[in-house]
């Protein structure tokens, strides 16, 4: 049959598939630091002239940001469009990484070989699944199974700032019937998923200012202002002793789960113990009326990414910091206004000011969560095509993170995303040693085969 063809290529050109996603781990695109727009736009150009070489016809889009990489090919309905991107998120701290993020390896671990590097599993790895599917059915059949549009972002990791824009100005070019992103994972590392339903965010860092230049804490301590208590106190009264979260409205559009989901999420008896014990913790540690799944999948957060002000180097100094800054980000979910949360946020930090300080506030991007309906036969054809790969039935289950664009493919093009991936839970995403498993990169190129199969 022609599927077991195109299955034993994908086997074959495993070692070739994975030299060319080594090649692409070697470009460090990293959107959020200016200093890597040079190694973005490379990662770009990269992705153009592979997918030109399958015969999808594919340029760079210049946005204000990093570029677009889009390409096209003509064939027979359904129109699939799929989406990855191939920004990375920072690699600090670097001197927690045992080997240079950007010079990839393959290694042997108790659990399997592994791809190491960063973007090896977010997202150049399982973007990579996706175009190795495609690369092997071309090399089979000589031509791809239904009109394809690829879609690839290079600012994901950086909240997307250019894609609204660009979507709707090309609207008409990426409509499809159905936009395939890979840009998440398994369930509980060994069942394969399509995630419904995303969390959205909201990111604020704010700097608070006193006085005018950082003093001696002998000479003006206990007079002066502190920013960083200030900051402190603020940061604190976000949670109350329940972990639910105090600023004013901020529940307001947070849906009880569907009983549906309930029970679907029951069956799936997730392991929390095993889950936070793998990075060393063992309670749940939000909402305490809320099971862990819920934490994850279907309550808001807010949680403070960073913070810092006064003296953090080596040794000590005496000194009364004049500013104090944090990072903050709040997880959405279902119709909570990211817009509403934050001009709510703002006032609350504006009301617990003291005298002589003040307060500036810069955005790092605000998305609402978005759900999938399932409903369209195809979402089934695709849960067969996983369960028949992994040889356990696929899951629907939700996912804590933010993936942008599946709201916007929604709302601006009014497509259906369809959101399959294969990282695991110790992928280390973010973190310093990220990995891919050659399990996942493998059993994702052959997912993705099964997959267009079944779509086509
Ligand atoms: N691939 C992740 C989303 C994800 C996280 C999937 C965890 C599965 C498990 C994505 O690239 C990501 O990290 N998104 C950012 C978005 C943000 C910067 C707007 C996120 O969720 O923090
Ligand atoms: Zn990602």
């Amino acid at each position: 049959m022609s599927l077991d063809a195109v299955l034993s290529k994908i086997d074959t050109d495993l070692p070739a598939a994975t030299d060319r996603l080594m090649a692409l781990l070697r470009i460090p695109s990293i959107s959020t630091d200016p200093a890597y727009k040079a190694d973005c736009d490379r990662a770009a150009d990269w992705l153009v002239a592979d997918l030109n070489s399958l015969g999808i016809k594919t340029e760079k889009r210049a946005t204000p940001g990093h570029p677009m990489v889009v390409g096209h090919l003509d064939g027979p309905g359904p129109h699939l469009l799929f989406y990855g991107h191939y920004d990375v998120q920072p690699v600090d701290p670097l001197e927690l990484w045992d080997n240079d993020p950007f010079d990839p390896r393959i290694e042997e671990t108790p659990k399997g070989e592994v791809i190491r590097g960063r973007g090896s599993s977010d997202d150049k790895g399982q973007l990579m699944t996706f175009i190795e599917a495609c690369r092997a059915w071309k090399a089979v059949h000589g031509t791809l199974p239904c009109k394809l549009t690829f879609f690839l972002e290079g600012e994901e990791e950086s909240g997307s700032p250019s894609l609204v824009p660009f979507m709707k100005e090309n609207a008409e070019e990426l409509t499809s019937d159905l936009a395939l992103i890979c840009d998440t994972g398994l369930f509980e590392s060994k069942t394969p998923a399509i995630v419904t339903m995303l969390r959205g965010l909201l990111g604020e860092e704010l700097t608070i200012t006193g006085p005018r230049i950082d003093l001696h804490s002998g000479m003006y301590g206990g007079v002066a202002i502190n920013p960083v208590r200030v900051l402190s106190r603020i940061i604190a009264a976000l949670h109350d002793d329940q972990g639910r979260i105090t600023v004013p409205g901020f529940y307001d559009g947070v849906p009880e789960l569907p009983d549906e989901i309930e029970a679907q999420w029951q069956g799936l008896a997730f392991d929390h113990s095993a889950f936070l014990g793998d990075v060393g913790l063992s309670h749940p540690a939000g909402e305490q009326d809320r099971t862990p799944l819920e934490m994850i999948w279907s309550r808001p957060t807010c949680e403070v990414n960073g913070i810092w002000g006064g003296y953090t180097g080596d040794g000590f100094k005496t000194v009364l910091p004049s500013e104090a800054h944090a990072k903050i980000s709040f997880r959405l979910v279902g119709t909570q206004d990211p817009l509403k949360i934050r001009e709510s946020f703002r006032a609350m930090v504006r009301e617990m000011l003291p005298e002589d300080c003040e307060v500036s506030f810069q955005s790092h991007g605000a998305g609402a969560a978005s759900v999938t309906e399932t409903s369209d036969p195809s979402f089934e054809a695709a849960r067969q095509a996983l369960s028949d790969e992994w040889q356990v039935p696929a899951a629907y289950v939700g996912c804590g993170g933010s993936i942008p664009i599946a709201g916007h493919f929604q709302n601006i093009l009014g497509t259906t995303p369809m959101l399959i991936g294969f990282g695991k839970d110790d992928d280390a995403l973010h973190s310093p040693n990220e990995k891919y498993d050659m399990e996942s990169f493998h059993k994702g190129i052959r997912s993705w085969a099964r997959v267009l199969a079944a779509l086509t």
